[in-house]
């Protein structure tokens, strides 16, 4: 039954959000008639929802119906250095295309499209808002993933890197300012390019990290000495991916280095995180995770070898590898 409840305690953790409990707790301990006059709530029902979330370990009421920000909830604050806030918020858009789940365990296709009428993608262009706390969102991952990052692989050896759908730069950002003796290029759709440029500024690499917009599935920057694909191969079903692959493969040298970031399946029944984001990607993408044999398929199909997987301190495991010669 718990495992039942998981989604009452998911929606929790997004209202909380949308009502900026965290925020509003961030300078000490409030009343819930002050809360809920704060955040234009019923003030029972919040407390309500207040109780579930201290169960949860967010908020701890400390004294009867007052409520303070516990070190986990305090995630939930926009500014704090590893917020979640854009992940809970944007997840909003994807409740109705899990309500259409069945339809892509029937047809293999994704919901998306059904629930949306266009791809992701496509949606998102055309939706701004929504766009920002996607790409928010896509930006909490990379800051909670890129200490482990950089524990794990050494860019030292890369001095002109390419994120290949790069986003607005996070990860990039974090390994320019670790390596100042490299320059990157972030590539991804043009409508990023405002907020790629702002946060370059304000990770203080603007004069090194450049933005360019494309479309990877027509080309790729060429140049680079180190291709990084962070949680793209994983949005796209093994037709697309090894088109994108092989975009990289063109434009890179024989002695460039491509590296995927993502979540590696291990065999058997344990369980990791990977396996909920498959079916996120099963129903929003159509794309998939996998496992290392199936990505050394996917890389010698693009014209790759797989030379190496580096698990991290986080759920993302680094692949490695080299383009075949001809
Ligand atoms: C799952 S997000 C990953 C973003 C980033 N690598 C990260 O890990 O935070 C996928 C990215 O692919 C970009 N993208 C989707 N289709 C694209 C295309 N045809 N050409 C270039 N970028 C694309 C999206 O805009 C988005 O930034």
């Amino acid at each position: 039954m718990e495992l039942h409840d998981g989604f009452i305690r998911a929606r929790a953790l997004q209202l909380a959000a949308e009502l900026q409990i965290a925020d509003l707790l961030s300078d000490g301990p409030r009343s819930t008639d002050d809360l809920a006059t704060a955040t234009a709530t019923d003030s029972r029902s919040l407390y309500r929802l207040l109780r579930l979330l201290a169960g949860c370990g967010i908020v701890s009421e400390v004294e009867p119906r007052s409520f303070a920000v516990t070190a986990t909830g305090a995630h939930l604050q926009g500014d704090h250095p590893q917020s979640v806030k854009a992940t809970l918020l944007s997840a909003g858009l994807f409740h109705p295309v899990y309500a259409d789940a069945m339809h892509s365990l029937r047809t293999g296709e994704p919901a998306f499209p059904k629930t949306f009428g266009k791809p992701l993608f496509d949606y998102l262009k055309d939706h701004p808002e929504q766009a920002t706390l996607f790409n928010g969102a896509m930006a909490d991952a990379s800051r909670l993933e890129t200490a482990a990052l950089l524990e794990a692989f050494d860019f030292s050896g890369a001095r002109g890197i390419v994120d290949v759908g790069g986003g607005t730069g996070t990860l990039l950002g974090a390994v320019l300012s670790a390596y100042p003796q490299s320059t990157g290029v972030v590539y991804d759709l043009p409508h990023l390019a405002a907020e790629a440029a702002a946060k370059a500024e304000a990770a203080g690499v603007a004069d090194r990290l450049t933005f360019t917009g494309g479309d990877f599935f027509q080309e790729v920057p060429a140049g680079g000495d180190l291709y990084l694909l962070k949680s793209i191969v994983h949005d796209w079903p093994d037709e697309d991916a090894v088109r994108i692959l092989r975009g990289c493969r063109r434009a890179m040298s024989p002695q460039s280095r491509l590296l995927l970031i993502e979540r590696v399946l291990p065999p058997g029944d344990d369980d990791h995180p990977g396996k909920a984001m498959d079916i996120t990607l099963l129903v929003v993408l159509g794309g998939r995770e996998r496992t290392e044999d199936e990505y050394s398929a996917l890389l010698a199909e693009a014209g790759f070898r797989l030379t190496g997987v580096t698990p991290t301190a986080s759920p993302m495991s680094v692949v490695e590898a080299v383009p075949v010669q001809d």
